[in-house]
This record gives structure tokens, sequence and C-alpha cells, in this order.
């Protein structure tokens, strides 16, 4: 059987565990012989959206470019991970209407979770006033209301979010 294309859609805050569970993810699919590019946010900012600020029309256009390759690559018969906090509803539903074969993934966990976590370091900084805009913090981030898949990632570990995605990916029938 020759594996379809389809887009993984990650969203959560940052911190939620979007890039860890992508990259946990990878190496199981491959190994049921799909094909796969992961989109992650950061990544993404440092090539394909460079320049690109976290205004409101920048996340948006950062989201339609992410949404626009990933289209083209699930087409050519490839599994594309997204992962970007994403943080608006429309946007994301944009992308959902253009693509056929679209599966939402929330990653869930607390803004205190995440700020508890803060691998980064950006969220004291965000609470100290020196980031402005973060998401979360003094930016909104719109919680999916209907996702096919959603990872607890407070309560399970990566091995289980990962196991979670692959039997709904398999009862949707794309694996
Ligand atoms: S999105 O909103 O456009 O989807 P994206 O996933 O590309 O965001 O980038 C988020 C990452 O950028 C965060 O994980 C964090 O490392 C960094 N970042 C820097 N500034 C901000 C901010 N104001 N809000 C959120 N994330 C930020």
């Amino acid at each position: 059987m020759t594996n379809k294309g389809f887009i993984l859609w990650f969203t959560g805050l940052s911190g939620a565990g979007k890039t860890t569970i992508s990259q946990a993810l990878e190496p199981q699919l491959r190994a049921k012989g799909c094909k796969v590019e992961i989109l992650d946010g950061d990544i993404v900012r440092t090539h394909l959206s460079k320049g690109l600020t976290f205004s409101k029309e920048d996340r948006d256009t950062n989201i339609r470019r992410i949404g626009f390759v990933a289209h083209l690559l699930s087409r050519n018969g490839v599994v594309a991970i997204t992962a970007a906090i994403s943080p608006y509803k429309a946007l994301r539903d944009e992308i959902r209407a253009m693509e056929p074969n679209f599966v939402e993934i929330y990653i869930k966990a607390s803004l205190e979770t995440c700020e508890s976590r803060d691998v980064k370091g950006l969220y004291a900084k965000a609470r100290a006033g020196e980031i402005k805009g973060f998401t979360g913090i003094d930016d909104p981030y719109e919680e999916p209301t209907n996702p096919e898949i959603i990872c607890y990632t407070a309560e399970e570990t990566v091995d289980e979010s990962v196991v979670k995605i692959i039997t709904k990916l398999e009862e949707l029938g794309y694996i």
C-alpha cells in the first residue's frame, strides 16, 4: 500500500511539548513506511519566516506559509508535521479548509505548567516585560474546539502521547 500524505497540525502554548512529541513521532511514522517532514515553528522562523515578528499579522503570515508548504508536501505523499504555536483558531481553520487531509493535535498543558518548565527562559522574560506580546501572557492563545487528538502533556508521557496519535491515525485510516 502506498501511504498517502496528510498534515498533522500541532498547536499549543510554547513549552507545551509540540517539538518533543513531533520528534518522537517522526521515527514511528517512518517505521510504518511514511515519508515525514517536520515544520517546526522555531526552525521555520530562522528560514522561511525569517524577519517576521510576533504581531498578529506576522503570526498569520507565518501560519499561512507553514500551511502552504505543508500542503505541497502532503499532496506529494509526505506526512507534514507542523509544530508552531498557531494561536489563532481562524487561521488553523483556514488551513483545514484548504487541506483535505488535515489532523489537528492539541498539545495541551496549562500556562502554569508551561511557565514552570520555562525551557527557553522566555516566560520569565515575558513576565519581566522584556518580551511583549508573549502567547499566554499578554497575547491570546485560542484553544481548538474540535481537534482530532488532544495530548495532555502534564499527565501523559511522551511515549503515551505518541501511541495515542499513532492509534488515532490508524483509526482514521491515514496509516
Ligand atoms: S506562531 O505564533 O507564529 O505560531 P511560532 O511557533 O512560529 O509562533 O514561534 C513560537 C516560538 O517563538 C516560541 O516557542 C518561542 O520560542 C519564540 N517566541 C519569541 N517571542 C515570542 C512571543 N512573543 N510569543 C510566542 N513565542 C515567542
